[in-house]
């Protein structure tokens, strides 16, 4: 865990209600090969099931897309599977997009895609 934390590519929020820990999420920045342009990676979201349905995933979620766009990243994407009835409504409803419905891939873009893009 420290060398996890120690490590600036990787950020780790932690939700808590009342000085307990409630829900966390963490995540890796990651690099296009072509382009550079940085994309975060969200690896894990979870609330323990206690302090569900009060809003903490989402806190969660626009922390870490607040977080993003303060720190120039193109693109967050998470994967899930899609019977994952949660965590698809959570993605969506804060933004998140698939190419198809049964799409594992969510992604919140959080930059225009220019001309030149690639
Ligand atoms: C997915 C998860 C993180 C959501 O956390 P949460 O704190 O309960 O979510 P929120 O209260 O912020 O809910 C935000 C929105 O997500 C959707 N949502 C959350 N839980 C839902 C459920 N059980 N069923 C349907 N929609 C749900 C709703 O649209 C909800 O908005 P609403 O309450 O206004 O209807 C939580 O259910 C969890 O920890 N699940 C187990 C781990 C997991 O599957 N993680 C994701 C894959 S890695």
């Amino acid at each position: 865990m420290r060398r996890y934390l120690a490590d600036p590519r990787n950020l780790f929020l932690l939700a808590t209600v009342e000085e307990t820990a409630a829900g966390f999420l963490r995540g890796t920045a990651l690099q296009q090969l072509r382009t550079g342009r940085p994309q975060f990676f969200l690896y894990e979201i979870g609330v323990a099931s206690q302090f569900r349905r009060r809003g903490i995933g989402r806190a969660l979620l626009l922390e870490l897309l607040r977080y993003c766009r303060a720190h120039g990243y193109d693109e967050v994407f998470v994967l899930t599977d899609p019977s994952n009835r949660a965590a698809v409504r959570l993605y969506r409803s804060t933004g998140a997009v698939t190419e198809t419905p049964a799409d594992r891939m969510f992604v919140y873009r959080l930059k225009r895609r220019g001309a030149a893009s690639g």
